[in-house]
C-alpha cells in the first residue's frame, strides 16, 4: 500500500473509532450487548464465530466463486460493510495484494481479535477493522474501489442517507456489491422472509440514488448478487 493512503486512512479510522464512541452513550444496552433501532445485535461473537464460520457454509455461499467474480485486482482498495469475521475480508485481502487494502467495517468489536487472528495465520497483512456507525460507515471520501455488503443491508435504516455515504467513499465508477438472501424463495438458512429485502426493491433504491444496476441471480441458491456501479 502507498504510504500516505495509509496515513489517510488510519487519521480517518482515529477520528471515526472517536465518534463512534460517543455514539454509543446513545445505543441501549441488553443483555449486556449492544442493540441498535429495531435489529438484534451481533454481541455474542463467540456464537457467531461459529456460524459464519462453519465450514458447510461454503456449499452455499461459495465464497471462493463469489471473491473470483469481483474481478478485484491488486491495489485496489475495498470496504466490507458488516465484515464480523472476515469471511469475506481476508479473501478479498488476498487478491488486492501487493498495494490495496481493505476496510473491515463492523459495529461488533468483538470479532476484532478473531479477525486479526485469522488474517495474520492465512498471511494476510491488509485487513483494517474499522468501527462503523449504525449509519455511516465511516469511509474517507474518494478511497475505495468495491464496497461488498454481505446480508448486513436488511440491518441497515435509512438507506437513502446510506448510499449517499457509499457514493461519495466510492471512487470513479466504484462498485457496491450486495449479496443477500431472496425473500420471495423458502430457503433453509439465513434471516426469516420478514427481515429480508427483495433485489428488484434494492435496483429502485439504488437507481434513484444514481447507481447503474444489475442483478445476478444464477450463481447462488439462495442469493443474488446485486452490482451497483457509480455513474461517472
Ligand atoms: C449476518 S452478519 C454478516 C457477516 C458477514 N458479512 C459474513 O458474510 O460472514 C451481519 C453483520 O453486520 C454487522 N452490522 C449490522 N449493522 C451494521 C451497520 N450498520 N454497519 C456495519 N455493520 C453492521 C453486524 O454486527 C454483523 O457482524
Amino acid at each position: 500500500m502507498r504510504f500516505p493512503t495509509i496515513l489517510a486512512f488510519g487519521l480517518a479510522l482515529t477520528v471515526g473509532l472517536s465518534c463512534a464512541l460517543a455514539e454509543q452513550a446513545g445505543e441501549h444496552q441488553h443483555g449486556g450487548h449492544k442493540h441498535h433501532g429495531k435489529h438484534h445485535g451481533f454481541g455474542d461473537t463467540e456464537k457467531y464465530i461459529q456460524r459464519f464460520e462453519e465450514p458447510a457454509r461454503a456449499e452455499w455461499q461459495k465464497p471462493d466463486l463469489v471473491v473470483e467474480m469481483l474481478q478485484l485486482k491488486p491495489g485496489m482498495n475495498v470496504a466490507d460493510i458488516g465484515a464480523a469475521t472476515g469471511y469475506f475480508a481476508r479473501r478479498m485481502a488476498k487478491k488486492v495484494m501487493p498495494g490495496g487494502y481493505v476496510a473491515a467495517v463492523d459495529l461488533e468489536e468483538g470479532f476484532v481479535p478473531y479477525l486479526r487472528r485469522r488474517a495474520y495465520q492465512e498471511g494476510v497483512f491488509n485487513v483494517f477493522p474499522v468501527k462503523g456507525l449504525p449509519d455511516d460507515p465511516l469511509l474517507p471520501a474518494e478511497s475505495i474501489d468495491l464496497i461488498l455488503i454481505v446480508d448486513t443491508l436488511h440491518h441497515i435504516d435509512e438507506r437513502e442517507a446510506y448510499y449517499e455515504k457509499l457514493k461519495s467513499a466510492l471512487r470513479e465508477s466504484g462498485r457496491v456489491v450486495v449479496v443477500d438472501f431472496y425473500k420471495e424463495k423458502e430457503i433453509p438458512v439465513g434471516p426469516g422472509p420478514e427481515m429480508r429485502l427483495r433485489a428488484t426493491d434494492l435496483k429502485k433504491e439504488f437507481e434513484a440514488a444514481g447507481f447503474v444496476v444489475e442483478i445476478d441471480s444464477a450463481t447462488l441458491p439462495y442469493q443474488y448478487i446485486l452490482t451497483a456501479t457509480k455513474k461517472s
